[in-house]
């Protein structure tokens, strides 16, 4: 199996998910070949719930991780789970045209490009 995809599944399986029951991974590729992941870490408040794929960015991005090529999101449905909008909003700023994979647990993969999820970005170039 792709590691990257690998990483991804392990790290669901470190989801806080309490509230929704719902756990996602998220394994985010470095040019270089390091991996970060991340897992939805939920709030009681609900709404500072953060989800796996922005764990995944902002940790790739505090250990200085800058040029991405990959990212993997695992998560438990029949349809592959797609990342919501705030996160495809955060993943163009930070990690630009990934390649996504989608996965679920019965060995479904489904890869496309973040261009194509989020077709028409506000981004940095337009406060230019
Ligand atoms: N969630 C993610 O972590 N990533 C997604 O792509 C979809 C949603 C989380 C947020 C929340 O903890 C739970 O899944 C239910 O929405």
């Amino acid at each position: 199996m792709d590691r990257l995809v690998e990483a991804a599944l392990q790290a669901r399986l470190r989801a806080r998910a309490p509230f929704s029951g719902f756990l996602v991974g998220a394994a985010l590729e470095e040019a270089g070949g390091r991996i970060f992941t991340g897992c939805n870490v939920e709030s009681a408040s609900y709404g500072l719930t953060i989800c796996a794929e922005r764990v995944a960015a902002f940790r790739a991005v505090a250990d200085g991780a800058r040029q991405f090529t990959r990212l993997a999101v695992a998560a438990d449905t029949d349809t592959p789970t797609p990342p919501c909008g705030a996160c495809r909003q955060v993943l163009w700023e930070l990690c630009g045209d990934l390649e996504i994979l989608l996965v679920n647990l019965k060995g479904g993969v489904e890869s496309m490009r973040l261009s194509a999820l989020f077709p028409r970005p506000f981004d940095a170039k337009f406060l230019d």
